[in-house]
């Protein structure tokens, strides 16, 4: 079974979670994409919900399946969010005291609005599928700057023992610019012993405005397999 197939039955099963009347945060990237489009299913069936997307991508496939778009400061609040991840810690260790895995995102260069309307939900589900697992957390970490500030926040990743690569964009020459006019730096820090200071230390380089590790956010986690949909358990 193809890693789509996976994504999808996350995605389906996680807009299960989803209400009459409810807010749902529209995260970013294919796995989210999927929901989204299961949603609008469900829109067409006669759910009465808003959406609050999470980036250009996520509004347009809402806009395009019939769902409600808003804008976060348009509503009272979020009452669920679902989102994708590039990485999932299994390991209990890694786990905040409430038992919410740490997640690396940002692949797709969404996870600013990501973090803002995911710890503005009630409710957070994560989706993927099986490849996002992993014990501890070591990607490197994507952290979107100010342009002005690239440099600047380059010399500072480098002092806390990360590799920082400006991400070039595949179709345009130059940066990848960003849904909100800024640069992507993806730090390499290898293994990450500790997710939740190296978190607070890149939240405080002056020029980031947001990092790609998100701590103690997730409510759950759906994992699509071969033989059905696991709800992931730490440890
Ligand atoms: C977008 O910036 C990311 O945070 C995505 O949520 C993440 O990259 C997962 O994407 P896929 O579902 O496409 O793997």
């Amino acid at each position: 079974m193809d890693a789509a197939t996976l994504k999808r039955r996350a995605g389906e099963r996680a807009v299960e979670a989803v209400d009459d009347g409810d807010v749902v945060g529209l995260g970013s990237g294919s796995t989210a994409a999927a929901a989204i489009r299961a949603l609008g299913e469900r829109v067409d069936s006669g759910l009465d919900i808003q959406g609050v997307p999470t980036s250009h991508q996520s509004r347009e496939i809402a806009l395009d399946v019939g769902i409600p778009v808003v804008d976060l400061d348009q509503v009272e609040g979020v009452d669920v969010a679902i989102d994708g991840a590039d990485q999932v810690a299994t390991d209990a260790a890694a786990a905040s005291a409430a038992g919410a895995p740490p997640l690396i995102k940002g692949g797709g260069g969404c996870h600013a609005r990501e973090k803002i309307v995911d710890a503005a939900a009630e409710e957070l589900v994560i989706v993927v599928d099986p490849s996002k697992l992993v014990p501890s957390l070591d990607d490197s970490v994507p952290v979107e700057v100010l342009p002005a500030a690239r440099t600047t926040v380059a010399d500072d990743l480098r002092d806390l023992g990360g590799e920082p690569t400006l991400r070039d964009a595949t179709e345009k020459s130059g940066p990848v610019v960003t849904d909100n006019g800024n640069l992507l730096l993806d730090a390499d820090f290898g293994a990450i012993d500790d997710h939740a200071s190296l978190a607070t230390d890149l939240a405080g380089i002056p020029g980031v405005l947001e990092h790609g590790i998100f701590v103690d956010l997730a409510d759950r986690v759906l994992v699509g397999r071969e033989d059905g949909v696991e709800q992931l358990t730490i440890g």
